[in-house]
């Protein structure tokens, strides 16, 4: 386990291994991950003790139950916003890619089947602890920082530091914090740290449960049009409780 800051990144294999690929497209197909590579530092489990998605439900609702607006959601994140929130935003080709608000890792899932793991460098960022154990447990080959997505880009610059010296902009943010939840200015922030950590270009992906008409749902997208040139969203999502609602924003390629 190492340090960034006050995060802490767990890193499950050497940066550049070449079973990279196979791992990650392991951990994309796993419906019930298991456990095939133990994390580090923490004891080794059995495959038949691998968190189903039942138990990550329970770690899920207990952790909401403790704070309701960090988490902000009483379940994790549905199966078809996980397929809209990764989509349009080019993962496919994408270099790299961060998750903010991983929480037990439904959209990662997606993200994994989507990107190219042969070029592309991906890490998640989840900042409550006991869901990042979740998230390890899960997805023991994934780089995920236990930290602030406030602090995004030194993250970022750990992370792909740590394989390509230096550059640090990311091609994508894929991000499930309750952002229509979040004090103003704290919401401003947040936008303004992953403006700053895109590529010219890049995008932004989020969630909202906000329907679009109303006062709410209005100032996010005015506060997310304060901070990129581009927005839009998608069609609803109704294969999920409640719908969502998923919005993209970029600034302008140069
Ligand atoms: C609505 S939940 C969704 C999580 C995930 N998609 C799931 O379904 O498990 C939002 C997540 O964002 C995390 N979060 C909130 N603020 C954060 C921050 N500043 N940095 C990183 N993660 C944050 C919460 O702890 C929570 O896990």
């Amino acid at each position: 386990m190492a340090q960034v800051g006050n995060a802490k990144v767990s890193r499950t294999a050497p940066p550049g291994a070449k079973s990279d690929r196979a791992r990650h497209e392991r951990a994309a197909n796993q419906t019930e991950p298991k456990i095939a590579t133990k994390p580090r530092g923490a004891a080794a489990k059995r495959p038949s003790e691998a968190p189903s998605r039942v138990t990550s439900a329970i770690v899920f609702f207990r952790e909401f139950l403790r704070s309701p607006a960090a988490v902000g959601a009483l379940f994790p994140t549905s199966a078809a916003i996980g397929k809209a929130i990764t989509s349009r935003i080019g993962l496919e080709s994408a270099e790299f890619v961060a998750e903010i608000g991983a929480g037990t890792g439904p959209i990662t899932k997606h993200i994994l089947r989507t990107i190219n793991h042969q070029r592309c460098t991906f890490f998640a960022v989840e900042i409550n602890e006991k869901l990042a154990h979740e998230f390890r447990s899960r997805f023991p080959d994934v780089h995920l920082v236990c930290g602030d997505a406030l602090k995004l880009r030194s993250l970022a610059q750990q992370v792909r530091g740590a394989k390509h010296r230096g550059h640090a902009g990311l091609d994508a943010v894929v991000c499930a914090i309750p952002v229509s939840l979040l004090p103003a200015a704290a919401r401003n922030a947040l936008f303004e740290e992953v403006a700053k950590s895109l590529k010219p270009g890049g995008w932004l992906s989020l969630i909202t449960y906000q329907v679009p008409m109303t006062p709410k749902a209005r100032e996010l997208r005015r506060a997310l049009r304060a901070h990129f040139d581009e927005v839009r969203m998608l069609p609803p999502v109704w294969g999920s409780v409640p719908p969502g609602f998923i919005l993209q924003a970029r600034c302008r390629p140069k």
